[in-house]
């Protein structure tokens, strides 16, 4: 049976203050709620502060970007197996920011996802569409395309430990969301597409929804039968909605 979960990426935003003070306000009522996994993904320069904070709590650290190299001369970059030895479980590969904002390919994010596998981590693969593509009627090509791009690189072993984030891009940050029922197409066609190398763990593999979800909206997304939990940009900054947003996944 897959189970809910919901992962807050926090994008560049957070200090060393604010990060102390929202994981304060979240971890004692998160303890107390079952039955939903909870990640968060500070910036990388926070990952340390943020895996003390979360220690014993049971809400897992995740990293927003990575690496595909195992080392060397990429000045800037961060590799999996530095984000694994932090403690991250999760990683963030193809956010519709890294495609759009710095040019990551399906190709490249395949990649990073094959790192990610290697470090020992769970990749959160983020897949959608542009508003232009749903428009002129290619959502279901172009979430084909970002999946299959990560399916042929590394086969069925790609579905056995991973999460899917579908993002329709122009739901991120605009605060207009995919109706659930927009969202429940898109999700069975990615479980479609997964059943495709493996139906078995295409069955058990969570596909979240992420774009402008709020406390107001979460419930009635997350009661479609393929959505499996939430990935949360700006109502992750805030204790009260992200909380609501996982008490909601309940
Ligand atoms: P949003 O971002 O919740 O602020 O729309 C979601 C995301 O980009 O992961």
């Amino acid at each position: 049976m897959r189970g809910k979960l919901v992962i807050g990426n926090w994008k560049m935003n957070g200090s060393l203050e604010a990060n102390r003070c929202l994981l304060q306000e979240l971890l004692p009522p998160l303890a107390a709620l079952k039955g939903v996994g909870v990640a968060v993904c500070p910036p990388f320069p926070y990952l340390a502060q943020v895996a003390g904070l979360l220690e014993g709590s049971g809400v897992a650290l995740g990293a927003q970007n990575l690496n595909a190299a195992e080392k060397g001369a990429f000045t800037g970059e961060v590799a999996g197996g530095m984000l694994a030895e932090l403690g991250c479980r999760y990683v963030l590969v193809g956010h519709s920011e890294r495609r759009s904002l710095y040019g990551e390919s399906d190709e490249a994010v395949a990649e990073k996802f094959e790192a990610a596998l290697a470090a020992g981590l769970v990749p959160v693969l983020c897949v959608g569409e542009t508003l232009a593509q749903r428009r002129d009627g290619s959502t279901e090509a172009v979430i084909a395309a970002q999946v299959r791009a990560v399916l042929q690189r590394v086969g069925s072993a790609a579905i056995a430990v991973a999460v899917v984030a579908y993002e329709p891009v122009w739901a991120i940050g605009t605060g207009e969301t995919a109706t659930p029922e927009q969202a429940q197409a898109v999700h069975r066609h990615i479980r479609a597409l997964l059943g495709e190398a493996d139906g078995v763990l295409a069955a058990a593999t969570p596909i979240l929804y992420g774009g402008s979800v709020k406390a107001d909206n979460a419930a009635a997304l997350f009661a479609q039968p393929d959505i499996d939990g939430g990935l949360i940009g700006g109502a992750s900054l805030e204790a009260a909605s992200f909380l609501a947003i996982c008490q909601a996944a309940r």
